[in-house]
């Protein structure tokens, strides 16, 4: 027996704003499949997750919602929680970042980060919302794109144009959340002198974090780029843990959300009455892997060792990225309808059909993975229900009805069998490398050899054939070992499936290498099926429940995707008067949109061809979010006419179409009365 590891596995922790989506339950799945393999190593695994809790979004939600953001977060923590065992993920404990260990041990960070003069403030010019008299983070700022004017654009960049900015380069900024014009103001803020850590870092990432090549090339880019102090505080209004000594100032989401994974494990140590000590001390050799979408890698590679360095804690053994979820190769979609919730996904179909899928597209890379829903019906059928569970649904029934459940006491093929556990090690490691597809192809391989050997013996046959009962015995036996090795390597995979052939076969898969002994002479129970077939009409019934759900979300919620609320038709206020003749220099036009399509690369465009009557034109309309193309064709809308044709990055927009809402969602494209026809002016 190797010796005993003592692993710390964490997933990123969800945002206590919005349910969970399928791309969350990518992560956790191939996380809890690493968690549980190591569990059946027999090594010390403390699988640990948590909501992050605090920040802007959650507390002007809670704020929209009537209630605390103790009360959301709370709520949505529970949500989040039975999605998660629901598929299965085996979470220790699930946490949040909102309790007071966490608070505790922010603190004794922060302490220890600024007595080794980590740590500096610094004034900063930001945007302040006058009316809810917040300063504003860059996403709830929106305004007119700098470079080619387009509308509606965040603070940061442009989606029509591409150009990147400042919040205070935007023309016409306005608050997401009152609408209000943001004035400049000053405020003092703190921040985490980041080039202390470069060598330590660049030691850290050469030599003993375990990162993928990709994740190594990223950060050399970052290092030759130059490491930027990082600004760890916010001002009030704030969901967060307040700076201890400071007034109006509380610590940045990102300080106390990657904290969460330790003070959760300081939790369960305490609970459980073992030793928390251990795990964060940097002379230890216990472990701390954590599993991250490649949107979140900077915080994971750069600024929590350094943290945890500067604190005198142990630094991360391991960070592991992985891509996004594509759904039907685009990226989920809240307009397309396929952006789906975990719990819709388990309203039709079962978790393990997705968490094989997931594992048999996930290899060590950081590229994006797609649910081909053709693919992932044909792969489960084929997969597990034709070549795993055909191999028990094929011998089951004789050892059952003939040899009274029993198992006979040799194997028909016993080299078979020894070479189904030569694999063994292998497919161990390949698990360990987290090269899941490549794992699940080597056991799809035996299984296939399994198959072969259970069609070339025939037990069916034979049975009618008198003198040979040992030999059908013997056939099943084999048969249902292998079955036994092949449910007990993909056990960590679909554990919902596993725990069902466990009860089978009258055995348990909690160790990896108890297929090394085979069940002879043993019983077992009698053989139910195991798993259903995916057909067409429970994929389909998915998404549309998925855009249904969507609807319903967007009726109880009418608040931008991005979280951003408030009521700009409200409280946006009316623009400064204009004489008549400069109105009267604006050609609306009643447009028909003849045809609209995506546009490739472009995450909120859409591109319509519109007749005007006695000609057409082409626009870029930045309502991919709300609209489907489709639904656009034929229908009737309002477009400037005599606006300056603009370049962009996707070709010339000769116009402009007219809409209102705050975004995402909730765009509304303007549509005249019955009768107009195109080419009407608009007076
Ligand atoms: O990106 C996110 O969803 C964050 N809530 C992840 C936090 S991970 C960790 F650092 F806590
Ligand atoms: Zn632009």
């Amino acid at each position: 027996m190797t010796e005993q590891r003592h692993l710390l596995i964490t997933s990123a922790l969800p945002y206590a704003n919005s349910p969970l989506h399928l791309g969350h339950i990518l992560e956790h799945t191939q996380s809890d499949i690493w968690a549980r393999l190591h569990r059946m190593l027999g090594h010390e695994v403390k699988y640990l997750c948590a909501d992050d809790a605090h920040g802007t979004p959650i507390m002007l939600r809670a704020e929209r919602e009537g209630r605390t953001p103790e009360e959301l977060v709370d709520a949505i923590r529970q949500q989040h929680w039975e999605d998660l065992q629901a598929f299965g993920i085996s979470y220790d404990h699930y946490h949040s970042t909102h309790s007071p260990e966490n608070r505790e041990m922010v603190y004794h960070i922060y302490h220890a980060l600024k007595d080794a003069g980590h740590v500096e403030t610094k004034v900063i010019e930001q945007y302040y919302d006058p009316q809810r008299e917040m300063f504003l983070p860059d996403r709830f700022i929106k305004g007119t794109c700098p470079k080619c004017g387009a509308a509606d654009q965040y603070g940061d960049n442009c989606e029509v144009c591409g150009a990147t900015y400042t919040p205070a380069d935007l023309l016409e900024p306005r608050s997401v959340v009152s609408g209000a014009k943001p004035v400049m103001r000053e405020s003092l803020h703190y921040f985490i002198n980041l080039k202390n850590f470069e060598p330590m870092l660049k030691d850290w990432v050469a030599n003993t974090g375990q990162l993928q090549e990709e994740v190594k090339n990223k950060l050399a880019e970052w290092f030759e780029a130059g490491l930027q102090s990082w600004d760890i505080s916010r001002d009030a209004p704030y969901f967060g843990f307040p700076i201890p000594g400071e007034k109006d100032k509380y610590f940045y989401v990102w300080v106390d959300a990657p904290v969460g994974y330790l003070a959760c494990l300081k939790y369960v140590c305490e609970h459980n009455g073992e030793a928390f000590q251990p795990w964060i001390d940097p002379d230890s050799q216990y472990e701390m892997h954590h599993f991250v979408g490649k949107d979140i890698l900077y915080f994971h590679t750069l600024f929590w060792p350094a943290m945890l360095h500067g604190a005198g804690l142990k630094v991360p053994s391991g960070v592991y990225v992985h891509g996004f979820l594509t759904v039907n190769g685009k990226k989920m979609s809240k307009s397309r309808g396929t952006f789906i919730n975990a719990s819709t996904y388990l309203e039709h179909l079962q978790p393990d059909y997705l968490r094989y899928y997931l594992a048999s597209k996930l290899g060590t890379g950081v590229n994006d993975l797609n649910l081909n829903l053709d693919d992932f019906r044909q792969k489960i059928n084929a997969d597990l229900i034709g070549k795993v569970i055909n191999i028990a649904s094929r011998t089951a029934g004789f050892i059952n009805k003939r040899f009274n459940g029993v198992l006979a006491d040799s194997m028909d093929q016993p080299d078979l069998y020894a070479e189904f556990i030569q694999a063994s090690p292998q497919i161990q490691q390949l698990f360990e490398q987290r090269n899941y597809n490549a794992a699940i192809r080597h056991i799809m391989t035996l299984a296939d050899k399994a198959n072969q050997y259970i069609a070339a013996a025939a037990p069916w046959k034979a049975i009618k054939e008198s003198g040979r009962e040992t030999e059908v015995h013997r056939v099943c036996t084999t048969g249902l070992n292998l079955f036994r090795v092949l449910m007990s390597w993909l056990a960590p995979v679909i554990p919902h499936t596993a725990a069902k052939a466990a009860a089978f076969l009258n055995t348990d898969f909690t160790h990896w290498n108890a297929i090394e002994q085979p069940l002879l002479n043993h019983s077992i129970n009698p053989f139910k099926p195991l798993m259903t077939r995916i057909e067409e009409k429970h994929t389909d019934a998915l998404l549309q429940s998925a855009k249904e759900q969507l609807k319903t979300m967007d009726e109880k919620k009418p608040e931008t995707v991005s979280g951003a609320g408030g009521n700009p038709a409200k409280t946006e206020p009316v623009a400064p008067q204009i004489p008549y003749d400069d109105f009267a220099k604006v050609d609306l036009r009643i447009a028909r949109i003849a045809k609209a399509e995506q546009v490739e690369g472009a995450d909120k465009l859409l591109r319509l061809t519109l007749d005007l009557g006695h000609e057409t034109r082409q626009v870029f309309a930045g309502i991919k979010s709300a609209y489907q193309p489709e639904d656009l064709e034929g229908r009737l809308t309002v477009m400037v006419a005599n606006l300056a044709p603009r370049k962009m990055r996707f070709g010339v927009s000769e116009g402009m179409v007219l809409a209102v809402g705050p975004g995402g969602q909730n765009i509304f494209l303007l549509s005249p009365d019955t009768g107009a026809q195109p080419g009407m002016r608009v007076k």
